[in-house]
């Protein structure tokens, strides 16, 4: 059983030891591997792991083609300047295979996880030689898998998946017992910049989490697009998180005194301090219409764009 560290608890400097010394002895005089996708969670273990381990922490980038716009680069250049090399890996046909024709919620999540860990990762370990791979897992994953709710990508021994035993390696989790305000904290001790420690949350699904339907190459370019404007026009807002979704079904709308049988983008905005439970921000009308403005002009094919007014629960942050 999982003890909680509450953020208001949390101190820092002596949660940073003891994972340090935690990690070196999971690690022995071996290597790890370290999956980084420019979240807080994994840019926190991304640090912890460097300091505990130095150039025997390989430090890999999945560019599995589900992420924001620039995003492998932004945050490999990011890390350059804090000492750590990142690789960046081009898995992104591979996931695009694994992911056609699925549009089942949790059958999109499941092929995500098992390209992730069996085969990009299980290949880059097996080629290592790394017997451990270190990852971001927090307690919030863990609380939703555990109660059903939605299958975290990351999260195995919790089902009872034996991760050496299935994928043919170890998995060191140093930060499940904080949640997202907790790791915040060890982010800013460990020196990380603030627009890391900051930065919204950001589903390990990445993009295919916002994509209701099935997950092509051409719509998550949408979604991507989409993603570009509801962040540059609420970056400002200090919501906990802001995101778009790209709609399974067209509705009728009309282009050029045309009828034109258009795609549907939603727009989220959440209060929240630790996801668990979620509000809408109350933003003003004048943001709303701009959101719809940009979203017309910059992301070809929409034709309508809504913003979410349900609370977590029922709802959830993402949308699959
Ligand atoms: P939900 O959608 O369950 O999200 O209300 C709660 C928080 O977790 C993030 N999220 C995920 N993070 N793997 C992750 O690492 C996932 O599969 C996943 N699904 C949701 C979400 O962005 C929100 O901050």
């Amino acid at each position: 059983m999982l003890t909680e560290i509450k953020a208001q608890e949390l101190n820092p400097e002596q949660f940073i030891a003891e994972r340090v010394d935690e990690i070196r002895q999971a690690v022995g005089s071996g290597t790890a591997i370290n999956a980084l996708s420019g979240g807080v969670d994994s840019s926190v273990v991304t640090m912890l792991g460097h300091r505990a381990l130095g150039e025997r922490l390989r430090t890999v980038f999945i560019q599995n083609g589900l992420m924001r716009a620039g995003e492998p680069e932004r945050v490999a250049g990011l890390f350059k300047k804090l000492g750590v090399t990142v690789e960046i890996v081009d898995a992104r046909e591979e996931f695009f295979v694994a992911l056609k024709g699925v549009t089942d919620p949790e059958q999109k999540r499941e092929a995500i996880t098992q390209t992730f860990y069996r085969r990009v990762f299980g290949r880059i370990v097996k080629e290592s030689g790394a017997r451990c791979l270190l990852q971001g897992t927090i307690l919030t994953d863990i609380d939703e898998t555990v109660a059903g709710i939605k299958r975290q990508h990351n999260v195995f021994e919790q089902l009872g998946i034996d991760p050496q035993a299935t994928f043919g390696y170890r998995i060191v989790e140093p930060v499940v017992r904080l949640r997202k305000d907790g790791v915040r904290k060890v982010g800013q001790a460990l020196g990380l910049p603030q627009e890391i420690f900051e930065r919204i949350p950001f589903p390990g699904p990445a993009l295919a989490a916002r994509v209701i339907g099935e997950v092509t190459p051409e719509r998550i370019e949408t979604v991507r697009q989409a993603t570009t404007v509801v962040e540059r026009i609420l970056e400002g807002t200090g919501a906990f998180q802001y995101l778009a979704i790209l709609h399974a079904d067209r509705v009728t709308g009309m282009r050029d005194g045309k009828r034109d049988f258009g795609l549907q983008i939603e727009v989220r905005c959440w209060d929240s301090v630790d996801a668990r439970t979620a509000t809408p921000t109350r933003l003003p009308f004048e943001v709303l219409e701009r959101l719809a403005s940009e979203m017309l002009r910059d992301v070809p094919g929409v034709v309508s764009v809504t913003y979410a007014i349900a609370p977590k629960p029922p709802s959830t942050i993402e949308a699959v």
